[in-house]
C-alpha cells in the first residue's frame, strides 16, 4: 500500500456530495480512491469512468456506470497526474487513458487532482508527454511532434480504449504548456496530447508518506 497515494485519495472523498454523479479517473492512486470510496459508505447516483479498466472498478464496488452523453455536466471530478506544476496544469496518460480523461475534466464543473508528492514539479517535461494518436498517423505525427521539441517513442504493445496509439514524448522544454498543448493538438491524426493546461485542475490534493495531505490551490 502506497501511504501517500492513499491519504491524497481519502482525502478526496470530503468534496463528493451524497446522491451525484461523479467523474472517475484512472491509475494507482484513483484506484486508492475507488477502494475509499467503496469503505465511505457514500451513496452515488453513479459514476462517469475514464477507462474501462476503472468502469470494472466501479462495478465492482456496486456504483452505477453511466454515459456521459446521458449525465450532462458533472460537478466532480476525480483523477491522478503524472506531474502538476503550481498553475495546477498536468501532464496525464501515463495509463494511457489521457482522451477520455481530457473529456471528463472538460464536462465537470470542478477538477480535484490527487497525487502523491513526487508528482509536484515547477516545470512540467521530465515525465514525457504522452500523446494519443491513430494508428495510420504514427510516424506522421511523430514527425511533427519532433519538429515541436521532442523525441517521440512508440510505446509497444499498448492500445488505448479508443483503438488509437502512444507515442511518449520526451525532452520537451515546456515553458508554455497551452501554446505547446494547442500546438501539439492541432497536428493531423492527434487524438489528445496529455498536457491538461487549457483545462487545469482546479484543486490539488497531495498526499505524504507520513500520512499527511496538503490541498493546493492554482497559483495565480
Ligand atoms: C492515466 C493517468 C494517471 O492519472 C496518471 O498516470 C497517474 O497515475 P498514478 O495514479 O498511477 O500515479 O493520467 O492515464
Amino acid at each position: 500500500m502506497n501511504t501517500a497515494k492513499v491519504a491524497a485519495a481519502k482525502a478526496a472523498l470530503s468534496h463528493i456530495e451524497e446522491g451525484s454523479i461523479l467523474g472517475v479517473g484512472t491509475g494507482s492512486t484513483v484506484n486508492c480512491f475507488i477502494d475509499a470510496l467503496a469503505e465511505s459508505g457514500i451513496r452515488l447516483s453513479g459514476a462517469v469512468a475514464s477507462s474501462v479498466a476503472t468502469a470494472e472498478r466501479l462495478t465492482a464496488i456496486g456504483v452505477d456506470v453511466l454515459d456521459l452523453n446521458t449525465t450532462g455536466t458533472l460537478d466532480l471530478y476525480v483523477d491522478g497526474a503524472d506531474e502538476s506544476n503550481p498553475m495546477l496544469e498536468l501532464i496525464k496518460g501515463g495509463g494511457a487513458a489521457l482522451t477520455r480523461e481530457k473529456i471528463i475534466a472538460g464536462a465537470s464543473k470542478r477538477f480535484v487532482c490527487i497525487a502523491d508528492d513526487s508528482k509536484q514539479v515547477d516545470v512540467l517535461g521530465a515525465f514525457p508527454v504522452p500523446v494519443e494518436v491513430i494508428p495510420m498517423a504514427r510516424s506522421f505525427a511523430a514527425r511533427e511532434l519532433l519538429k515541436l521539441g521532442c523525441d517521440p517513442e512508440y510505446r509497444e504493445g499498448v492500445i488505448t480504449d479508443n483503438g488509437n496509439i502512444i507515442l511518449d514524448c520526451h525532452g520537451f522544454h515546456i515553458s508554455d504548456p497551452k501554446g505547446l498543448e494547442q500546438s501539439a493538438n492541432a497536428i493531423p491524426g492527434i487524438v489528445t496530447v496529455g498536457l491538461f493546461a487549457l483545462r487545469p485542475a482546479d484543486e490539488l490534493i497531495v498526499g505524504y508518506a507520513d500520512g499527511r495531505t496538503e490541498t493546493h490551490l492554482p497559483r495565480a
